[in-house]
């Protein structure tokens, strides 16, 4: 072999050898390596590249960004048309479908067991890739159907796309159709960026993913945090293909193209039904956006007699979830008052069914907010409800503003109590100033000290509390504590089996843990995980309110901010009354003993960063070895950090950690670190 020849077994080596680990991160899901070897693996390949560049092939790991951006769009004739999907909004129109499906199939009762794939319906954008001779020869939008654009350039730099095929028996020419999307963290972090430099922001995922595609400089594709999963073969040629969908797909996935985990072989309608709500209930965790489910007659056979219907297949039908982002317009725009004083603008709006309730109110979170985006009386705005989270205004339709609107000011007097409104430099929140002076922080302190996760006094609803507060019933938590059976069953909408219950529950709620009662006493910056934090690490409320800042700095996640918080709030003599208050009418908890701080145990002072799965012991059982040997375990890698402990598939904190020359271990180091002498 001459010298010319090694190289190019050398490069070709190398190339397959990055191939297959992109297809062990992107395809499977299941990286073999750490990131860190990846990048010394392309960085090999690029400088072997660069010195004998002649070699440079087009489907090289280093060449999926292009130089150049093109200068327009070419067309693209789709041979076999890209289709759309019929919707059903209902089971009953799910029903339907399954029926006429059956009735052409002549399958009679058999109806039940015909098996369906059924994948989650993508929200992006349609893509067909070409592929020949396992090579990625072109990439193009769906456009209307018949003809799309060619987008060659920017998929090549989606790094879920092959630019080729692996392993054996993959059709000479292949062209396979999927989704391009935006995974929800990427689309959240690309417009919080956009934010922060005063840019415009994408509405969602969807158009995000549709306008990256469109771009004339493959660069700016590349930028953008894309994704892809397959979902069906155009055509294939010179080679076969299994005889049912699901079987396809698998195969697709074999060969490097990626394809939805999710996906599912379900029988007759009821499997269908099932696998609906199981995904709809697990939308809000995927981690990309779904719009609804698709179910496809399995057997190609069976699609092949069903036939077409003007621009949709007989075989599949798209199974909407109700949808979450209406049209509705401004009736008006109040601030509400939070528990902390917080002014929220909140949007009155025209009724509108959205997410599957009707919504009347959707927060603009704060004033910043309402300005940046310019919310008025009088506009028509997208309103989203996603899941459990409260409903939202995305954004104002412009070209639907009337004539005459109303803006609205930031109020200089709080709606409730009149005290001044205060603004801090650098802040997006606006306050009252008036304390529990304000009838509204009063109260949201006190529905967020009943709360489930506090005191989780069941029974004692918001309306109740703004009842007994707006008559000077109660002022504080350990007023509650004075309620009377007879005075409940007075008040409006109570009858006396529900005073005598919330009475019971509200006897029950003493018995509480500190983690709870820390969390409902509403110290800012102190949410449920801090609160836990602060009550093992102390063990008793004594020694918390006995703690300086110095203290209160050793506790995992407590940083100057909140320890300063922390100290403000115990500092305040009124605060210290409430709890005694609350202690003498029976409100306990049972004490523990504090943990070991850093001027004993081995890792005294040692601060900790956990990335990764560990084989043995799951994360929290690690972080609690850690605190009690004396060490501080924090979220994030920084010059502090001490250690790294890596498990399997260490995230982008390894990468972090070898930036900053953080010493590492591995699951083995650690263990005996742990261990002791
Ligand atoms: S199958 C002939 N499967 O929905 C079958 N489409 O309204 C055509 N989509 O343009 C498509 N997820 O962009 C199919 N799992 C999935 C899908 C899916 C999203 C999109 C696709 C298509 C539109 C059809």
């Amino acid at each position: 072999m001459n010298g010319s020849a090694d190289t190019r077994a050398k490069l070709e080596s190398l190339r397959d050898e990055i191939r297959y680990h992109n297809y062990r991160y992107h395809v499977l899901d299941d990286p073999e390596i750490p990131d860190a070897e990846y990048d010394r693996l392309m960085r090999q390949l690029q400088a072997l590249e660069e010195q004998n560049p002649e070699f440079i092939t087009d489907d090289s790991p280093t060449q999926r960004v292009g130089e150049q951006p093109i200068s327009a769009f070419g067309t693209v004739e789709h041979r076999i048309p890209m289709l759309s999907l019929d919707n059903a909004f209902s089971s009953a129109e799910l029903n339907d479908f399954h029926r006429r499906v059956i009735e052409r199939l002549k399958l009679g009762d058999d109806g039940d067991s015909l098996r369906y794939a059924a994948e989650p319906k993508l929200d992006g954008a349609a893509v067909s890739l070409l592929y020949a001779k396992g090579r990625l020869v072109r990439g193009a939008t769906r456009g209307d159907g018949t003809t799309g654009e060619d987008i060659t350039h920017n998929v090549r730099t989606i790094k879920g796309v092959p630019l080729r095929l692996i392993g054996k028996g993959y059709p000479e020419t292949l062209e396979v159709r999927g989704e391009v999307f935006m995974p929800k963290a990427g689309f959240e972090a690309l417009n919080t960026k956009a934010r922060e430099l005063g840019q415009k922001l994408f509405v969602n995922p969807r158009n995000a993913a549709a306008g990256s595609l469109r771009q004339l400089d493959p660069k700016l594709t590349a930028a953008r945090p894309l994704d892809i999963y397959l979902y069906s073969v155009g055509f294939a040629e010179g080679g076969s293909l299994p005889d049912r969908h699901s079987e396809i797909l698998d195969q697709l996935q074999e060969w490097g193209l990626k394809t939805c985990p999710e996906r599912k072989v379900v029988r007759g309608v009821q499997g269908c039904l099932d696998y609906y709500s199981d995904i709809g209930s697990r939308r809000e965790t995927l981690r990309y956006e779904i719009d609804g489910v698709v179910y496809k007659v399995d057997s190609i056979a069976e699609q092949r007699r069903l036939g077409f219907v003007s621009r949709a297949p007989r075989w599949a039908i798209a199974h909407k979830f109700p949808a979450q982002e209406e049209l509705t317009v401004v009736l008006d725009i109040e601030f509400q008052v939070g528990r902390t004083g917080a002014l929220t603008p909140v949007a009155r709006l025209e009724p509108v069914f959205v997410g599957g309730v009707t919504v009347s109110n959707a927060t603009l979170h704060n004033i910043d907010e309402l300005r940046r985006k310019d919310v008025r009386i009088g506009d028509t705005v997208i309103i989203r409800r996603a899941g459990d989270v409260i409903p939202e205004v995305v954004g104002v339709i412009q070209s639907r503003r009337p004539a005459k609107t109303r803006k609205v000011q930031l109020p200089k007097k709080c709606p409730v109590c009149k005290s001044a409104v205060a603004k801090e430099e650098g802040e997006a929140v606006a306050r009252c100033t008036g304390g529990l002076y304000c009838s509204a922080q009063r109260a949201e302190s006190l529905k967020h000290f009943v709360s489930r996760r506090a005191l989780d006094i069941e029974g004692l609803g918001a309306r109740l509390i703004e009842q007994l507060v707006a008559v000077d019933r109660i002022h504080t938590p350990a007023d509650l504590f004075t309620l009377t059976e007879d005075e409940l069953a007075a008040m409006e909408r109570m009858a006396e089996k529900s005073a005598q219950n919330l009475i019971r529950s509200i006897e029950a709620s003493k018995s509480t843990s500190l983690a709870r009662f820390l969390y409902g006493l509403g110290i800012r910056e102190v949410g449920e995980a801090t609160a836990a934090s602060l009550a093992s690490h102390f063990g008793n409320l004594e020694s918390l309110v006995a703690a300086r800042e110095a203290d209160l700095l050793k506790v995992p996640d407590v940083g100057p901010v909140v320890a300063a918080r922390i100290r403000t709030f115990f500092d305040e003599p009124h605060n210290l009354e409430i709890i005694e208050r609350l202690q003498k009418s029976g409100v306990h908890w049972p004490e523990s003993e504090p943990e070991t701080t850093e001027s004993d145990g081995t890792l005294a002072g040692k601060v900790f960063v956990l990335t990764g799965t560990l084989s043995d012991m799951s994360r929290d059982e690690a972080k609690q070895r850690i605190i009690g040997l004396g060490g501080k375990v924090t979220g994030s890698v920084s010059k502090k950090t001490d250690f790294v402990v890596l498990g399997e598939n260490p995230g982008s904190k390894l990468r972090k950690a070898q930036a900053l020359n953080v010493s590492l271990l591995d699951e083995s180091d650690f263990k005996e670190l742990i261990s002791g002498p």
